[in-house]
């Protein structure tokens, strides 16, 4: 006998001794990773299961279409699945859901654009220059600017004038919109360079941040982003915010502190007017290529607004391309100060949002949880850090996962790809957020869930899974335990009006857009 298949002889005899009792046991297997993966243990109450037997009739036959058009939105590029995904029925119900908080949010990417163009830029006074590179840029002012130049950019304009010149306004506006998304119809005809896209990102929030920081747009934005995100039936947010200058017609500006009672007067104001909505938190984020004197000083004022603020203010995160930026190893002297004063500030770092292994970039994951991070910002690259993951199920440290953010922004094209799906075959505690869903098209967190429910998390992923991300929003918010409190019962109301509707019938919960 040679040596092979004297092997192969082995081998046969093992697997039929194995064989048997395996097979036998299949059900049970089955069994145990059903009740691991996200969700997989809560058990429904009587109307729950009606209502996820609906749920998953529904769904099931939009597999099954999907299999037969072979169009299967969640392996699709999100800007050609949108139409597709705004005409399916688990959107709506989607849409219905009261989803609890939405933790992983920017500040000038809450709102649809449609909304500064058609709104912000009308108000008088609105000035427009074109950048070298095709671009726009806006500020507000009065008498008009004169220098104030950003770089590169030609002389001011009054986008009033400049309008009544115009043939066609809506073409013009439209073209305004474009600026301020990434959208495109053809998304997969030039395919950019992650280096290319962060570059246009960055240059909407930038043609954005000139119409949201003039201080009367400030407040509005704000207010009517949160409408957005109620109406999406979110209950509460985590806005990560930069806190940049915010000015008046006159040139005035303001400081980080006038922003923050600013949220805070609006947030109020919001809830005051909207009573099931408990309110929002903000991070104070700064860019992750400032140096570490910049990082350090903007840490203290962190800390200052901590005490100013213990309401609103949650804490701290760098953002900006995570590639390109400095890796929290580097800034990790700054990032140490607080707990060396012994000052509380709670982290939420972005981390690991990158495709490479084996760099600063997403050890990044390691060095969050070390410096006692609160949450991971996506942690893309945690799968591939096994310490790190076991770390972060250990602390009970959640990731925040934006699928659409990741897909746009060329972490992943087919979303059953998305490494969360291996977490949350494993009960990963995880939350689901949607990042800047203005940029990309999108609308509140619905679409992302929908990512979620119909890609990432499988065919199996139910009524106990959406169950358990939406409590898990709440659980992993930055609220206090009272807090925590008032929002269950304000999600727990809305929750069960949702499954009755969904048990009495899954048509109730459709809604035109
Ligand atoms: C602009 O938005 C504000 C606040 O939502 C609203 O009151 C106003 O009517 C809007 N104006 C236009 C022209 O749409
Ligand atoms: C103006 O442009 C819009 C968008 O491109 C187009 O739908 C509309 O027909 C145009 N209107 C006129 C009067 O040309
Ligand atoms: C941005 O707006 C300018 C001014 O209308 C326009 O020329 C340019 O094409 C727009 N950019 C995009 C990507 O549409
Ligand atoms: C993290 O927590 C540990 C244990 O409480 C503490 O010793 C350490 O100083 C903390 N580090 C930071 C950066 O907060
Ligand atoms: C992770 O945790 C599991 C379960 O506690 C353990 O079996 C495994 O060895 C750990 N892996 C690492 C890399 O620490
Ligand atoms: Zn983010």
């Amino acid at each position: 006998m040679t040596c092979i298949s004297h092997w192969l002889l082995l081998l046969s005899l093992a697997s039929a001794a194995l064989s048997l009792p395996l097979w036998r046991e299949r059900s049970g297997l089955i069994e145990m990773e059903n009740s691991i993966r996200l969700g997989g243990n809560i058990i429904l109450t009587p109307s729950e299961a009606t209502a996820n037997r609906k749920l998953m009739t529904v769904k099931e036959a939009e597999l099954k279409e999907a299999e037969s058009t072979g169009l299967f939105p969640p392996s699709m590029h999100f800007f050609k699945a949108r139409p597709l995904i705004q005409k399916s029925r688990i959107f709506s119900i989607l849409r219905e859901m009261p989803k609890g908080g939405a933790l992983h949010l920017h500040d000038f990417a809450i709102l649809g654009v449609d909304w500064l163009v058609k709104n912000a830029s009308y108000i008088a006074d609105c000035y427009m220059c074109f950048t070298r590179d095709g671009g726009v840029r806006f500020m507000f002012s009065k008498p008009a600017p004169v220098g104030k130049l950003p770089p590169g950019c030609s002389e001011w304009i009054l986008l009033e004038a400049y309008r009544k010149k115009l043939e066609n306004v809506t073409e013009f506006d439209n073209s305004l919109i474009r600026n301020l998304t990434l959208l495109t119809d053809a998304p997969e005809t030039h395919i950019p360079s992650q280096d290319e896209i962060w570059r246009r990102f960055e240059g909407a929030f930038i043609t954005a941040s000139g119409l949201i920081c003039y201080a009367p747009v400030f407040k509005v934005y704000f207010y009517e982003g949160l409408r957005e995100l109620y109406e999406d039936n979110i209950q509460y947010i985590e806005m990560r915010a930069m806190l940049p200058p915010v000015y008046e017609l006159d040139g005035t500006v303001h400081d980080q502190f006038w922003s923050m009672a600013a949220y805070r007067d609006v947030a109020n104001q919001f809830t005051g007017a909207h009573p099931d909505f408990l309110g929002a938190k903000i991070i104070y984020t700064v860019h992750r290529h400032e140096d570490i004197a910049q990082v350090s000083e903007a840490v203290h004022l962190a800390m200052k607004l901590m005490e100013e603020f213990p309401d609103i203010m949650a804490g701290f995160d760098l953002v900006g391309q995570e590639d390109a930026g400095h890796s929290l190893y580097e800034l990790s002297d700054a990032l140490n100060i607080p707990s060396k004063l012994g000052v509380k500030l709670p982290y939420f770092f972005h981390a690991g949002e990158t495709t490479w292994q084996g760099k600063d970039v997403d050890e990044n994951v390691l060095d969050a949880l070390l410096l006692n991070t609160t949450r991971i910002g996506h942690g893309y690259a945690l799968v591939k850090h096994p310490v790190a993951r076991n770390l972060s199920l250990e602390l009970n440290v959640p990731l925040e996962i934006c699928p659409i953010s990741n897909q746009v922004l060329l972490l992943v094209s087919d979303l059953r790809n998305h490494p969360a799906a291996v977490l949350m075959a494993e009960g990963h505690p995880l939350v689901i957020s949607s990042d800047d869903p203005s940029i990309f098209g999108a609308q509140g967190v619905s679409y992302d869930f929908y990512e979620v429910f119909m890609g990432i998390g499988g065919a199996k992923a139910d009524l106990r899974t959406l169950k358990q991300l939406a409590e898990n929003s709440i659980k992993y918010s930055a609220l206090s335990k009272e807090g925590k409190e008032k929002l269950t019962e304000i999600w727990q109301r809305k929750w069960d009006k949702f499954i009755e509707d969904l048990a009495m019938n899954p048509e109730a919960s459709e809604r035109e857009l």
